[in-house]
């Protein structure tokens, strides 16, 4: 029987306020207030603390308020920032009543996720504002994220506002930036610093790395340095020549199937049995693995729905196996609550309510609720099949993107088949207030719509299908090329997204939900020993999407009728090779391209929903 504490919500979503009233919790709630209690599970056991411990974060993306819907799980992930610095606050006095060492570590992506981040008015810096925030938690290291150089300006801004602010403690091992020096020279820096010496309050002394995944994607003026190079300089084996009493190697890799071994065979080769502690990240998963036995290895999944916590007994003269555990906590108050023995009266600190106070502030500052409409129910990525009336994929392709680009067109009369990627959109759109921020957080790619006019219908409407299936041989190879390269270029949906599919698959989903003694989210299962999710939960419904999504094709007189084929310029490429696979009449070239619609794709769905959720 599992017992619930509550979270308070802005707005229930009557859908997501009924389903509580037949869970476990026996209670029923008024639907008609505009605040309602969100019942949520407590973990069910204490954190096994060690003598040396770690709060992680990583990929938080500028989930800053927490998950403000209603529907389930978001409630799981509803702590703020400012919650989180209570936490941490009360954490450190936990520590020092045990009279042990407690680190606060992140592996980067600051960047790019919420409007808090990414809703900056014109001529402002991303994250610029949400950054305050964060240099006010005591992180003893943090790690330099690729979504930390997409654009130079962002970068900047971490190498003269934000690394300062953490005294040698913000890392970039093998990335640089370049700039003017006080002379006017150009030169390469590192963005912070490349490594970090320190002394822990018990008097530990640490070494600690930065190190970011051989990132492709990389703005001008910005220089990744490949890992496997890195291992090599000079610096790096000044910097863990001397023995610590313990390595910190924090990065924005992921810890399974990327270059830490490089890192960690790097120090081996000096240290054989020095304590090394891998915190990772980037591929948004939550994963756990060891590299050997005096050795872990942690990652502590994405946008705030994971707080890693990692402890360690190195208090032993033993040189055999050292003993780790690790915990995957769902960052709500009722958890941080529970893992501190605090209660709603003694758990916010003034800081931390001076944090999320500061937050929505921020949030009104770059009005963020600016409402568009009112969703009518959820519509998801990966939960509900593609096409079907529940899913984000469907709601773009087949209602928002033709509402929205025949808004002031004068081709909207002629029909058309319009043509998109599944990876333009990033994140659910949750029943109720469809708002600036959801808008910035579901669809945030400023890309452009183009059309070739006069296609033949017959022709049109092959290219979908062709596009998803292109020759059913060459397929794999290309899409293990693509992949690659994709990789290169910071994309790691593919990971995410098998990740669920591997957990719903692995955990008999259907079966689990049905049984509705669990609450949904993630289901992790790693490498490491012993359960690693703080609240047992049944695994999220997973349905795989095709990589392009259409419209709904037209009806029309007969296969030659001439049709507008309209698509986003990101696919552009692929199309023309496409169409031109599929007929012989016309070779098309970049030159029968034009632009269809002045309206990019990030502004689509909040012109649906100006027109349709009103
Ligand atoms: C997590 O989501 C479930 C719905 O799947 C909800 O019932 C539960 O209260 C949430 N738990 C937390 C900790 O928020
Ligand atoms: C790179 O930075 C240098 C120094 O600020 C500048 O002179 C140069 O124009 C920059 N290059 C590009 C492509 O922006
Ligand atoms: C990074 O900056 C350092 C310090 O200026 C320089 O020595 C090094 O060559 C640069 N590394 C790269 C890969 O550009
Ligand atoms: C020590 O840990 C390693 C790696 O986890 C494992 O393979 C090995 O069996 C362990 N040895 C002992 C004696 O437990
Ligand atoms: C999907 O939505 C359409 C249009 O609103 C409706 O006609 C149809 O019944 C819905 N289908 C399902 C399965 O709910
Ligand atoms: C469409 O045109 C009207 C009138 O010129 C204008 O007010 C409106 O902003 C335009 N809509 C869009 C989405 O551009
Ligand atoms: C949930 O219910 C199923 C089926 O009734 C049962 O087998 C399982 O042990 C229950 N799990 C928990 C955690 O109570
Ligand atoms: C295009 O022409 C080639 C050579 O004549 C032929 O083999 C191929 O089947 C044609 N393709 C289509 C789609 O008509
Ligand atoms: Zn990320
Ligand atoms: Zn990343």
């Amino acid at each position: 029987m599992l017992t619930f504490g509550f979270v308070f919500g802005l707005l229930g979503s009557l859908s997501a306020v009924s389903a509580c009233a037949d869970g476990a919790d026996g209670h029923t709630h008024d639907h008609s207030r505009r605040t309602v209690p969100i019942p949520v599970a407590p973990p069910t056991r204490p954190l096994v603390w060690g003598d040396l411990n770690i709060i992680h974060t990583t990929d938080s993306h500028g989930w800053l308020l927490g998950h403000q819907k209603t529907s389930f799980p978001e409630p799981n992930y509803s702590g703020t920032f400012g919650d989180f610095a209570s936490f941490v606050t009360h954490m450190k006095e936990i520590a020092l009543e045990r009279d042990v060492d407690l680190l606060l570590v992140d592996s980067g992506d600051l960047h790019d996720g919420t409007g808090l981040t990414d809703g900056f008015p014109a001529g402002g810096v991303d994250a610029h504002d949400a950054n305050q925030f964060v240099k006010q938690l005591p992180y003893d290291i943090m790690a330099i994220g690729n979504h930390e150089l997409y654009i130079y300006a962002n970068t900047l801004d971490m190498h003269t506002n934000f690394a300062p602010a953490f005294k040698g403690r913000y890392l970039s091992s093998n990335v640089n930036i370049t700039v003017l020096n006080d002379k006017g020279q150009v030169v390469s820096v590192p963005v912070g610093s490349r490594s970090a010496k320190f002394t822990t309050r018990k008097g530990r002394k640490v070494t600690s790395l930065g190190v970011l995944f051989d990132f492709t994607g990389n703005d001008v003026n910005t220089t990744v340095q490949p890992v496997a190079d890195m291992v090599k300089e000079t610096w790096f084996a000044e910097a863990i020549k001397e023995e610590p009493d313990f390595f910190l190697l924090v990065g924005h890799m992921p810890v399974a199937r990327d270059n830490w071994p490089a890192v960690f065979n790097a120090v081996r080769a000096v240290h054989p049995l020095t304590p090394i502690l891998i915190l990772g990240g980037h591929s948004h998963v939550r994963d756990c693995l060891q590299l050997d036995g005096r050795s872990m290895s942690l990652e502590s999944g994405r946008y705030m729905e994971t707080v890693g916590f990692l402890s360690a007994n190195l208090n032993t003269k033993s040189k055999g196996n050292l003993t780790f555990n690790r915990r995957y906590i769902d960052p709500n108050v009722v958890s941080y609550e529970f893992h501190t023995n605090t209660n709603s009266r003694n758990f916010n600190t003034a800081q931390g309510l001076s944090i999320t106070q500061g937050l929505n502030k921020l949030a009104s500052k770059f009005d963020l609720s600016f409402l568009f409409g009112t969703a009518p129910h959820d519509f998801t990525l990966s939960r509900s099949p593609y096409p079907s009336n529940d899913s984000l994929l469907t709601l773009f392709a087949q209602n928002a993107m033709p509402v929205a680009l025949a808004i002031n067109n004068t081709r909207a009369s002629i029909p058309n088949v319009m043509i998109t990627n599944s990876g333009s959109q990033r994140f659910d759109v949750y029943a109720g207030p469809f708002t600036k921020n959801d808008q910035l957080t579901a669809s945030p790619f400023a890309d452009s719509f183009l059309f070739i006019p006069n296609v033949p219908f017959g022709i049109a409407n092959q290219v979908l299908p062709s596009l998803n299936n292109a020759g059913a041989n060459e397929r794999r190879a290309m899409f293990e090329a693509r992949e690659s390269a994709e990789y290169g270029l910071g994309y790691v949906e593919t990971t995410y997204r098998r990740w669920l599919q591997e957990m719903d698959v692995r955990n008999d989903g259907a079966a689990r939900r049905a049984a509705a003694n669990l609450t949904l989210g993630y289901v992790t299962t790693d490498a490491c020993p012993g359960v690693g999710d703080d609240v047992l939960h049944a695994p999220l419904p997973f349905f795989d999407a095709p990589d392009f999504i259409g419209s709904i094709p037209p009806t029309v007189a007969s296969e030659d009728t001439p049709i507008d084929l309209v698509f986003v310029d990101f696919i552009s490429d692929q199309l023309l090779q496409i169409l031109n696979s599929i007929q012989n009449t016309t070779v098309f070239t970049n030159s029968d391209v034009q632009t269809y619609s002045p309206i990019l794709a990030n502004a689509a769905l909040g012109l649906y929903a100006q027109a349709a959720w009103n």
